[in-house]
């Protein structure tokens, strides 16, 4: 009854003790003890292979460059990791084959640059007037679903698009979004996300410095707003021969870029949000079908104030509070 199953090798040499030990007892099947015979080995092998890695990975734990990563990540919670600026690391990057080589870049010619040149009141003038302006600029989070000419919404971006950038790379995608659906989607996704960061993520004291803001995790604006601009950096360019290029201080140009936006929408009388929609960059990139070298740094929902749109009473700081004179 207790014979050696068929294609099974019976040599004591292919039998581990363990299974040599219920085989002598006799207490399992044979099925049971040819499998065991032949896996005893692979266990202890895959056994090995987990505690080798635990061993690695421990120590790896414990590098310099670790501790400060890890000291960098604790010094800077609000900082989505999607996002940060990583130029020292795309000129370690720029090593490699995949990269353009600085010298296949083609001198331009220099031109001569006039200014539009002022006299002296008149800069005051213009000064107190473009203050006055953007002085009115509020974060409206009530926002009318009343249309807006797609023509401003193009100008507002050209003019964004006429931001300085590290060695004028302009590493910025403006992705506009005026479909309905896509819209929901968008407000679907960030709803998501944002209510496991004021539950989760971003901690007691966050929620309790925006509790004034009457902020929270429902997005009503995401779908009434004509328009919602996801500003994207780009982390490196792709030339048309597929090779990369280093952006340089792309996080940095994209914000300048950004803030001319903002400008631009409050000379038109537009308002947004604007939003930095934490951990949900993947998901809204792949949704926009946008390439990997693309990350979502702000998301503008754009158009008129709502008729019975408030903001909190904020105050800004005095001059003598920003400014130090040398
Ligand atoms: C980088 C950044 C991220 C922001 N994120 C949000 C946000 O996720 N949700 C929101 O309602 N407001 C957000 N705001 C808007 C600020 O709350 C707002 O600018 C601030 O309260 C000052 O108000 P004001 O814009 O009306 O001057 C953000 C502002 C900045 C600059």
């Amino acid at each position: 009854m207790c014979g050696p199953p068929p294609n099974v090798p019976t040599h004591p040499a292919y039998v581990s003790p363990l299974v040599h030990c219920y085989v002598t007892s006799g207490q399992v099947g044979p099925t049971v003890m040819a499998l065991l015979s032949v896996l005893t080995p692979v266990l202890a092998l895959v056994l090995c292979l987990v505690l080798g890695y635990m061993l690695v990975k421990s120590k790896d734990a414990e590098t310099p460059s670790s501790r400060l990563k890890a000291a960098k990540v604790d010094s800077r919670p609000w900082v989505d990791q999607e996002v940060q600026d990583d130029t020292e690391l795309e000129q370690r990057e720029d090593e490699g084959d995949d990269w353009v080589d600085r010298s296949e870049e083609q001198d331009i010619p220099h031109v001569p640059y006039s200014a539009m040149r002022y006299p002296e009141e008149t800069m005051v003038e213009r000064s107190k007037e473009f203050y006055r302006l953007l002085n009115q600029r509020r974060t409206v989070r009530l926002i009318s679903p009343e249309p807006v000419p797609r023509e401003v919404i193009d100008n507002v971006i050209l003019t964004a698009g006429t931001a300085p950038s590290g060695a004028h790379t302009e590493p910025w995608t403006f992705v506009v979004v005026s479909d309905p659906e896509m819209k929901h989607q968008i407000r679907q996704i960030v709803e998501e996300e944002e209510e496991v960061n004021y539950r989760q993520r971003m901690g007691d004291k966050w929620v309790k410095d925006l509790a004034k803001l009457r902020t929270n995790w429902i997005k009503d604006y995401l779908d009434v707003a004509p328009y919602l601009i996801l500003i994207f950096k780009q982390t490196y360019g792709i030339l048309p021969n597929n090779k990369k290029k280093t952006h340089y201080y792309n996080e940095i140009s994209v914000s300048i870029a950004s803030g001319i936006l903002l400008a631009a929408l409050q000379n038109v009388g537009l308002v947004t949000v604007t939003s930095t929609p934490l951990n949900c960059g993947p998901q809204l990139r792949l949704l926009l079908k946008r390439p990997a070298n693309e990350k979502l740094l702000m998301l503008l929902p754009v158009g008129y104030p709502a008729p019975d749109a408030t903001v909190p009473e904020l105050e800004r700081k005095p001059l003598e509070d920003i400014v130090v004179h040398i």
